[in-house]
């Protein structure tokens, strides 16, 4: 890439740069706080009073208990504790399980790894928009179903399931039940306290914060068992010594989160208008995932005649995504945009847009003027067959 071409970034869905209050929190905590939190000297006990007070303005963010959060490396640890870690504690009351087939790969493998194991996994099929009805999800559970995994909104598309009436239904039936929230957590309002919710994956680096830190809210009550076998922190479902800098930047990182929360919807949602419009009078253009009420920072298109990876290069400088980041190296089709009734070859044309706190509106006309001149561009060299 030459020197004047500045990246525009719209990939916010892959990860989000770190706030300023953040990065000037991590910093103090890295000089002034350095010591073990699980040292029992007063130096030691002043780093796990940060680490208390990070938990604090999660739990303020999430309108939770402090005590009800367990913190990880990130939303892939959560997912796999959370789901490995249910099962297995409960895995002589039944051994039946449910999620859905869009969601995160951290969660798509860790059932596929449990299914090796003798569990059984029902797949639940989305609606062609990403929804998944609550009905669908009823019909779903059984006499020994004892946990189910959803996610809140999808990486790919947008899409933002119905937590609450799935939640509410999992309760009625007795079933353990787990969201990856980290799409959601930090960027729309999510209540603990209102969701019937056992279980949920947040990480820090969609929210603005650190990479390498993320937090499994474990409901009061809620038992799992541990995945990993070490010291006695954290009541040892998950040992190892906290990383007290990147948990303090974790707390800034959500208070900063809990003051912007509305503003940021309404500011996305009126750049990913603005984008849309710029670009949905093309030939054979359609919309991944549900045009209304998805979380606005994505949006997801697909294009007839036009391949996604030929598209990413002839976008650049854009920095979008073909699918989702975790699945950029294999060149398959998104399994999330199938799994919505696309073939291979819609799915192959798709281009994920997120945009964040740092996006302007001239950032989308460039977005907007990038993507109908490489459509036109590439449209040119290969023209569409005609019968
Ligand atoms: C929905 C979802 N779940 C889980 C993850 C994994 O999160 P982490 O990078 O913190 O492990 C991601 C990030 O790509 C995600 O989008």
């Amino acid at each position: 890439m030459s020197a004047d071409l500045e990246p525009i970034y719209l990939d916010y869905a892959a990860t989000t740069p770190v706030d300023g209050r953040v990065a000037e929190r991590m910093r103090e905590v890295q000089d002034r706080f350095y010591f073990n939190p699980s040292s029992n000297h007063f130096a030691g006990r002043r780093s796990a009073a940060v680490v208390d007070a990070a938990a604090g303005q999660l739990a303020r963010l999430l309108n939770a208990d402090p005590a009800e959060f367990l913190w990880t490396s990130g939303a892939t640890e959560s997912n796999n504790l959370a789901i490995i870690g249910a099962a297995k504690q409960r895995q002589h009351s039944g051994r039946h399980l449910v999620t859905l087939r869009t969601e995160h790969k951290a969660v798509v493998d860790v059932f596929r790894a449990l299914e090796k194991q003798g569990f059984e996994v029902s797949w639940l099929e989305p609606d062609p928009d990403g929804r998944l009805p609550p009905e669908r999800f009823q019909a779903a559970l059984r006499e020994d179903t004892q946990l189910a995994s959803i996610m809140q909104t999808n990486n790919e598309t947008g899409v933002v399931q119905d937590i609450q009436s799935l939640g509410a239904i999992s309760r009625s039936r007795g079933v353990v039940f787990h969201v990856d929230g980290a799409q959601s957590v930090g960027k729309m309002p999510v209540d603990m306290a209102a969701l019937p919710v056992d279980l949920m994956s947040i990480t820090a680096h969609k929210l603005y914060g650190p990479k390498g830190v993320g937090a499994l809210y474990v409901a009061n009550g809620t038992a799992i068992e541990a995945q990993m076998f070490g010291g006695g922190q954290q009541r040892r479902l998950r040992p190892g010594t906290l990383p007290v800098d990147l948990i303090a930047g974790f707390g800034e990182a959500a208070a900063v989160a809990a003051t912007r929360l509305e503003d940021d919807l309404t500011r996305l949602a009126a750049l990913k208008a603005q984008l849309l419009e710029g670009i949905r009078d093309l030939d054979g253009l359609y919309v991944n995932g549900p045009e209304h009420d998805a979380y606005p920072g994505i949006l997801n298109v697909g294009i007839e005649d036009v391949e996604g990876e030929s598209l990413l290069l002839a976008l650049e400088p854009l920095c979008v995504a073909t699918g989702s980041a975790c699945n950029s190296q294999s060149q398959e089709p998104s399994y999330v945009l199938r799994a919505l009734g696309r073939s291979d070859i819609q799915a192959q044309s798709a281009i994920r847009f997120s945009l964040g706190r740092q996006t302007t509106r001239e950032e989308i006309e460039r977005a907007v003027s990038l993507y109908r001149g490489a459509v036109a561009k590439l449209r040119d060299l290969a023209p569409a067959r005609t019968a």
